[in-house]
């Protein structure tokens, strides 16, 4: 009996390290090899709605950038794409994290603008499902992961560097169990893997003139692929002599982000997937909430953006789907602008967001604004009717 259990882990462990060495093939291969956006015409931009208030947030954003690229859609410079299928119901009945579908026609995009989606877990009436977010990111090879977090008041103006596809996420769903008693899971970290996100980090620091690359790791601890992590950015440092460096485990790192006198200090931050999910959404709070942070997930073919907060399936169920914020997805429309060279219509929404954020109470619920007056108050500061 131990025997069968040990030969059945070994056979799971050997086809993950085969799929990883795999990967590795692929990855050397893209590496570097960009499309260039702001010169690629026609850029095809898909919507997603995703689940729970998801639709509705997307809808709003569709509807802020439909006003702003009017001319363009016009010209035929950009192409709207309405990706439906993406629901839980459906993933659910088909039992794919993303249909194939869904996969295919995102596939036919240049970029994609989601809404979150619900990702099942273990005793949900749901199948439990791989996360369709972790799926998009690996199929799409949607390596960074860029969140910016800004509180000018408070001197706080960071961007973090998530890594997307590797760490305890890439192998999440492959974790085993072995007996009813042991339970083991996997992370990965692969030299190119971290190289990329780092050099990303370290060339965003260069171009706009931050001297400050902060890493986060926990290697006095996960040894292996932290170490790996922290040892590539030792690397990679070297050939940024003009950007300064250092490196925080992220326990102390967690904590120094509520300190007011230490935080101003960290510009770049550049982390392994799990630290990065958990630290951008703590930085989100401290700017005002998840429901405020917009997300990049960037790779060198597709690029997907989307809110950082979840699906609030709740809010639907007890009808205050209506008054879902739609600001987080409007910020991640911001840097999808930016992406694709429109820089000049990316900075008019940020402002316009700014500008509704300071008059419009949005809540959550029936004392605060819906999610489409938050919008016509957008799309009205965007017009210059306000
Ligand atoms: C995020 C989310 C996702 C993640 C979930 C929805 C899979 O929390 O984008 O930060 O864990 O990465
Ligand atoms: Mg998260």
């Amino acid at each position: 009996m131990t025997e069968d259990v040990i030969e059945r882990a070994k056979r799971h462990f050997a086809q993950i390290v085969e799929e990883q060495l795999d990967r590795i093939r692929r990855l050397r291969e893209t590496t570097g090899v960009w499309i260039d956006y702001p010169k690629q015409r026609p850029v095809v931009i898909g919507f997603v709605g995703g689940d729970g208030i998801g639709p509705y947030i997307i809808d709003a954003t569709e509807r802020v950038l439909k006003f702003l690229l009017a001319d363009k859609l016009a010209t035929g410079e950009i192409i709207f794409k309405k990706i439906e299928g993406l629901t839980l119901e459906r993933r659910a009945k088909l039992m794919q994290s993303v249909p194939e579908d869904v996969l295919e026609a995102v596939k036919h995009c240049h970029v994609l603008l989601k809404g979150p989606t619900t990702t099942p877990r273990e005793g949900d009436r749901y199948p439990n499902l791989e996360s369709a977010n972790v799926t998009l990111r690996r199929e799409l090879d949607l390596f960074a992961n860029v969140r910016p977090v800004k509180v000018p008041e408070k001197g706080i103006d960071w961007i973090f560097f998530r890594e997307n596809t590797e760490g305890a996420y890439v192998l999440g769903s492959r974790g085993i169990h072995i007996t009813d008693e042991l339970a083991i899971d996997f992370s990965v970290t692969t030299s190119t893997g971290a190289e990329r996100i780092i050099r990303m980090a370290f060339e965003y620091a260069r171009q706009n003139g931050i001297n400050r690359v902060t890493v986060v790791t926990k290697a006095n601890i996960i040894k292996a692929t932290d170490g790996k992590f922290l040892a590539t950015a030792e690397r990679v440092a070297r050939d940024y002599p003009e950007v300064a460096w250092d490196h925080w485990f992220v326990d102390i790192f967690a904590a120094k982000l509520l300190d007011p006198k230490r935080r101003t200090d960290f510009r770049v931050v550049v982390l392994p997937n799990l630290y990065g999910d958990i630290i951008t959404d703590e930085a989100a709070e401290i700017q005002g909430g998840v429901g405020t942070a917009g997300s990049a997930n960037i790779g060198t073919r597709y690029a997907m953006f989307e809110p950082i907060h979840g699906s609030a399936l709740r809010m639907v169920e007890e009808g205050r789907a209506i008054y879902a914020n739609p600001t987080s997805a409007m910020r991640a429309a911001v840097m999808l602008l930016r992406h694709i060279g429109f820089s000049e219509e990316a900075r008019r929404l940020d402002n316009a967001l700014d500008i509704t954020e300071k008059k419009v109470q949005i809540t959550g619920r029936p004392d605060g604004a819906t999610c489409s007056e938050f919008t016509d108050h957008v799309l009205a500061t965007l017009s210059g009717a306000e």
